[in-house]
C-alpha cells in the first residue's frame, strides 16, 4: 500500500469529507490552521508560516514511505469539481513500523469546521482503515492520548468508541499536564458515530 484516500458520507449537519495524504499544495491552509490559539496549545510541532507547513508536509510524505506514520488531510468533499477546503488532519502512528501489535491515533479540526461531527467521523474512518490495513500485520490496538482537561478531545474518543483505559501521569515537555490514555481494540463493535 502506498497511498489511501478514504470516503466519509455527508451527515445532515457535515459535509462529505475526504481522507488524503497532505500535499504540497496544502501548505497554505495548513498555516492557517495554526493560526489558532486552541490547535497551537493542545498540539505538538506548531506550524508557523509556509516553509513549516512545506517542512511539516515533507515529514507527512516521509511517514507513508518508512511506513510509520500515516497522516490524511481531511477535506469537505462537495458535489462538484470546486477547490476542496482543508478542515482537519488525521493520523496513525507506529512506533517503529506495522508489525507491532498497538499503534497511536491523533487529530485536530480546523477552528471554523468544529463542532460538526468532523474529527469523530474522520476518526472513524481511520480507525476501520488501520485495522483493516494493518489487522493482518498483528495490530490489535489502538491508542488515542490527550490532556485530561481538553474535554472536547475526550468526547471525540467517547464517541468512537475509544474506551478510557487509564490515566497518564504528566511527562513534560511534550505532556506538561495529566493525560487520558483511550483505547480500541480490534474487532470491537463502535454504534455509529453520534452527530
Ligand atoms: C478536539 C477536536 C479535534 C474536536 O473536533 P470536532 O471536529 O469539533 O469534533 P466534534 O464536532 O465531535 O466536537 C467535539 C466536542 O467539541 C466541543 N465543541 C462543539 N462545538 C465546538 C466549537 N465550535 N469549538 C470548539 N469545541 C466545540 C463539544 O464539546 C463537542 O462535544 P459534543 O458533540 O458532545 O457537544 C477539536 O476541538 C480540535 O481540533 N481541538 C484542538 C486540537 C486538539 O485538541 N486536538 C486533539 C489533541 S489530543
Amino acid at each position: 500500500m502506498s497511498t489511501a484516500r478514504l470516503e466519509v458520507a455527508a451527515t445532515p449537519s457535515g459535509p462529505a469529507l475526504l481522507l488524503r495524504p497532505w500535499c504540497p499544495g496544502d501548505a497554505a491552509a495548513l498555516v492557517e490552521a495554526y493560526r489558532d490559539a486552541a490547535l497551537r496549545r493542545w498540539t505538538s510541532g506548531v506550524v508557523e508560516d509556509e516553509a513549516g507547513a512545506a517542512r511539516w508536509i515533507g515529514e507527512q510524505a516521509r511517514g507513508w514511505e518508512e511506513r510509520r506514520r500515516f497522516a490524511f488531510a481531511v477535506v469537505e468533499s462537495g458535489p462538484g469539481p470546486g477547490p476542496e477546503r482543508v478542515l482537519g488532519h488525521v493520523v496513525l502512528k507506529f512506533a517503529e513500523a506495522p508489525g507491532a501489535s498497538a499503534a497511536e491515533v491523533g487529530y485536530w479540526t480546523a477552528a471554523p469546521a468544529r463542532g460538526r461531527g468532523v474529527a469523530p467521523r474522520a476518526l472513524h474512518a481511520l480507525t476501520d482503515w488501520a485495522f483493516a490495513a494493518f489487522g493482518g500485520d498483528g495490530l490489535t490496538r489502538l491508542e488515542l492520548l490527550h490532556q485530561a482537561d481538553n474535554a472536547a478531545s475526550c468526547r471525540v474518543a467517547q464517541k468512537c468508541g475509544y474506551a478510557l483505559a487509564r490515566l497518564l501521569p504528566a511527562a513534560p515537555p511534550a505532556f506538561p499536564l495529566d493525560g487520558h490514555v483511550h483505547v480500541r481494540e480490534y474487532g470491537q463493535e463502535c454504534a455509529a458515530v453520534a452527530r
